[in-house]
């Protein structure tokens, strides 16, 4: 079961990864160029960039997402490393949902929209994707540094929700 589970997790993160540099590119070639402000030009960058990104980086992301949390729980994994990874993880979203955010405005602002370097967005998704790459393989012992926290990240408070944050 965890060998299907991680081969679930390893082809889709192969999509997500590949989107995550095929988007920014797709933008600078498609969408940055006097072409788009023609209506052929417009009409491809949007179904290339839209489609791609809605109907395969996206479930890409979000089954990579669902089988390690699967994972997490059922290998019951708690390592410092794991915990590091997720924040690096925490940044390939972030760069997702800016090249999202990207993708709406083309969309919404009906061609005015003028998409900004997306040479930014490919660094950080590279070094993102370098990062959490290297944490899962190597595996680094990262106990010494997360000793270094301080005290009220590594104890629980013991104190109760505000109220305005209590849902009931
Ligand atoms: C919230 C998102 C994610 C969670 C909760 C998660 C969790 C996990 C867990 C628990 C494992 C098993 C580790 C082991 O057995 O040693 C694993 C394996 C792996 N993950 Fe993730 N993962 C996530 C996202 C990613 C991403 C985005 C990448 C790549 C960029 C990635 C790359 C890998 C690789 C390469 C392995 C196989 C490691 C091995 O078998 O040695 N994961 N993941």
């Amino acid at each position: 079961m965890i060998a299907l589970i991680k081969a679930v997790h390893l082809a889709t993160l192969a999509v997500w990864c590949a989107g995550l540099i095929a988007l920014p590119v797709v933008m600078q070639v498609h969408g940055r160029t006097p072409r788009v402000h023609t209506q052929p030009g417009f009409a491809e960058f949007r179904l290339l960039s839209h489609r791609a990104y809605t109907r395969v980086i996206t479930p890409a992301a979000v089954v990579t997402i669902t089988a390690g949390t699967l994972l997490f729980v059922l290998e019951g994994l708690r390592a410092p490393w794991m915990l590091a990874k997720l924040l690096a993880v925490a940044g390939m979203v972030l760069v997702h949902a800016w090249l999202g955010h990207q993708i709406s405005l083309t969309g919404e602002g009906a061609g005015r929209h003028l998409i900004p370097s997306p040479l930014p967005a490919l660094l950080a998704a590279l070094a993102f994707m370098a990062l959490t790459l290297w944490l899962v393989l190597a595996k680094p012992d990262l106990a010494p540094l997360a000793a270094q926290l301080p005290d009220w990240l590594l104890q629980p408070r013991g104190r109760a929700l505000p109220s305005d944050l209590v849902p009931i």
